[in-house]
């Protein structure tokens, strides 16, 4: 049986029996303050002379994500979109911030928890090449989570492979398949069908179509779609382009140099942005929306390994005042649904 909507609710609750009861009005995932910095190569720090170590990639990162909303991560390369994605997975580990579930903060979950945590939240990725066993045929890619996890008996195993590529928009006769057999668009169905077997709660999405054919993307786009409207899957979909975030999503994010400055309601992202940089980024790629690949915003790039408490935008934005250098400014909510990292957005 495909354990539809509540599967990931009803999982994450028996994990903790102390949580807290479940509202539905309550967002699936809270993500508070989060922070993940990684080591600087030796190499690099050696050159900084009095630089720090690290490079904060996610910096004090606050959203939420309600059931069945699909959230788009929007930014330039190295912005932190995919540490975000991975350290909710807790693939990697946040050095502080809570990241909460249904009431539970699984930043603070031993290593059982976590496993059965893990089946309900799936990450596609961008190569579906590289997270599928070049020597597996389809049949047993799909089958070993499933069997590892024990999601269901091993009696219900096939049909339940098989209904997972269907609702991927492939025949069950792909099971016999190997990966090198597929085009990448049928990869990366047989991808999202492998995440659907578990019947998750969310989906990390990272850039699931930037690397297929403009002719499939509409395709593999419109599964997405599917899957969040027919299943009630909650997203976050993280995408270099625009134009697809604004098909798809329910709001978006902007993400700048590791931290989050605009989060709003999709249309009124795009029809009246308040951060400086959303405006720049937008106006860089027209009104349309299009592609963030290539895409420069004007002025000087923030260093990354700077170890700066200003903010991150402040050398190229044009509405800056002094206590930008110094203080970054807090997420600030403007609107119900729309928050704001700028002192001056006011002016705009
Ligand atoms: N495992 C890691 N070790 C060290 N640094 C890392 C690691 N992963 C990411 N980084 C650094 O963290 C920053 C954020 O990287 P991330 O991959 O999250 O960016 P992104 O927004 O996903 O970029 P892209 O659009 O290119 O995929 C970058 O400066 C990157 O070099
Ligand atoms: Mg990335």
């Amino acid at each position: 049986m495909w354990e539809e909507g509540a599967t990931f609710a009803a999982s994450c609750m028996a994990m903790v029996e102390k949580a807290a009861p479940v509202d539905k009005n309550t967002p699936l995932l809270s993500v508070r303050d989060l922070l993940v910095r990684f080591k600087l190569r030796d190499g690099l720090s050696a050159a900084l002379s009095r630089g720090p170590t690290y490079l904060k990639a996610v910096d004090e990162v606050s959203f939420d994500i309600g059931r069945g909303e699909v959230l788009g991560l929007v930014g330039e390369s190295g912005s932190g979109k995919t540490t975000i994605g991975k350290a909710i997975l807790r693939l990697y580990e946040p050095q502080s911030g809570s990241i909460v579930v249904n009431g539970v903060d699984i930043t603070r979950m031993g290593d059982r928890a976590l496993k059965r945590y893990r089946r309900d939240l799936q990450m596609v990725f961008q190569d579906p090449l590289s997270s599928l066993n070049p020597r597996h045929t389809v049949r047993t890619s799909l089958r070993t989570p499933l069997l590892l996890h024990k999601i269901c008996p091993p009696s219900e195993v096939e049909k339940r492979i098989d209904e997972a590529l269907t609702r991927s928009g492939l025949s069950p006769v792909f099971k016999a398949r190997y990966p090198h057999e597929l085009s990448g668009g049928q990869l990366q169905r047989v991808a999202i069908a492998r995440a659907l077997t578990m019947s998750p709660g969310l989906v990390v999405a990272d850039e699931p179509v930037s690397k297929l054919d403009v002719s499939v993307r509409a395709q593999i786009l419109n599964l997405f779609k599917d899957l969040q409207t027919k299943f009630g899957i909650s997203i976050i979909f993280i995408t270099h382009d625009l134009r697809v975030a604004r098909y798809l999503c329910h709001r978006i994010g902007v993400m700048y140099f590791g931290k989050l400055v605009e989060i709003a309601p999709v249309e009124e992202l795009f029809t009246a942005p308040k951060h400086p940089y959303t405006k720049a980024l937008l106006g860089t790629v027209g009104a349309e929306g299009e592609s963030l690949d290539g895409a420069q915003v004007a002025g000087e790039a923030f260093n990354p390994a700077a170890d700066t408490t200003g903010c991150r935008y402040y050398a190229r934005c044009p509405m800056r005042v002094d206590r930008c250098k110094t203080a970054h400014p807090p997420m600030e909510t403007i609107k119900s649904g729309h928050d704001i990292a700028c002192y001056e957005w006011r002016r705009s």
